[in-house]
């Protein structure tokens, strides 16, 4: 697995907090902290290719199915017959109606959750149905503790892994530094903005080191210039080979967003779902959002769920 560079971070916890600067206080203004440039931005490295042919894909979804039973006893088939190859550094979407089960298909490859019949596979071996550790999840809806603060929100997960606890802490706060929240360490989640709290999610996840970052819808809350501004971060931490994450999946609604960031982007049918289509985004990096076949490639996808 693929470690984090610190290097540009170093010393930085041993600063002192910016203090009560305004330029933090709103959505746009959390986007240009520190000196104007986001911390992510530094990270950006070369642009990952996705496709190395002979190699094992690094997730495998066979044939997932899904079923729950309702209320009143009623079986529910959410997905049917799902298969899916995900290579080294790719970037993919899932689109689909909503309700089709998009986030059940996020859950069971994480493993939050069984699939009714099919397995995962990480790297030619079967995920054993719990909570895989080379992955972690961002929630459309942040999923924070208002109770803890952000760095105690950030070093949760951590927990679980048997790190020392101050090992936990500096970790935790070269992150939060890199996600452009520093001077945040101690305030809670009710202090920060929508665009502040997802930074908080992001820093969450990616403190764990994960192969796989997971993503469900986690710009849709956000306002149009916080989530562009988070789109660019995501797309530099995923761009850089010498730092976790290496393949992104996420799922949105936002089909344009879908094809700016992504190298495939998977079609769900309406429920119970299975694969429509995959389609490559075939567009050099770095793309300029007002590409042309962006639009084309949205109209094609956008097609292919109403
Ligand atoms: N724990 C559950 N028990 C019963 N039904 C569920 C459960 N979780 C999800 N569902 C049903 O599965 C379907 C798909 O849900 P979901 O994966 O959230 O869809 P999407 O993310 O595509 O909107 C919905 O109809 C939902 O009601
Ligand atoms: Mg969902």
């Amino acid at each position: 697995m693929k470690t984090r560079k610190y290097a540009h971070v170093k010393d930085s916890y041993n600063e002192s907090p910016p203090g009560n600067n305004n330029n933090y206080s709103d959505e746009r203004g959390d986007d240009y902290v520190l000196d104007g440039t986001p911390a992510l931005m530094k990270n950006f490295d070369n642009v990952p290719k996705p496709f190395e042919s002979g190699s094992t894909p690094l997730l495998e979804l066979k044939n997932i199915a899904k079923e729950y039973v309702d209320d009143r006893g009623k079986k529910i088939v959410v997905l049917n017959g799902i298969n899916l190859s995900i290579n080294h550094h790719e970037y993919i979407s899932i689109v689909g109606p909503s309700g089709g089960g998009k986030s059940t298909l996020l859950r069971i490859i994480m493993g939050l959750e069984t699939c009714t019949t099919g397995e995962v596979l990480l790297k030619g071996e079967p995920l054993k149905g719990k909570v895989d550790p080379h992955m972690a999840m961002v929630f459309q809806s942040f999923g924070l503790f208002p109770w803890l603060t952000v760095v105690e929100n950030v070093e949760f997960g951590l927990e679980s892994n048997h790190i020392p606890k101050d090992e936990r802490r500096k970790k935790s706060l070269n992150i939060i530094q890199e996600v452009g929240l520093e001077g945040f360490e101690n305030a809670y989640p009710r202090e920060l903005s929508g665009g502040m709290k997802q930074r908080v999610g992001i820093a969450r996840a990616l403190v764990l080191d994960p192969e796989v970052l997971l993503m469900d819808e986690p710009f849709s809350s956000l306002d149009p210039l916080t989530a562009e501004a988070l789109r660019e971060e995501i797309l530099k931490v995923w761009s850089n080979r010498l730092t976790t994450p290496d393949v992104v999946i996420m799922v949105s609604h936002n089909v344009e967003e879908a094809v700016y960031l992504s190298d495939r982007v998977v079609v769900l049918s309406h429920r119970p779902a299975s694969v429509v289509k995959e389609v490559h985004i075939d567009i050099p990096r770095p793309r300029e959002k007002r590409d042309t076949s962006i639009y084309d490639y949205t109209d094609q996808i956008t097609t292919l769920i109403a």
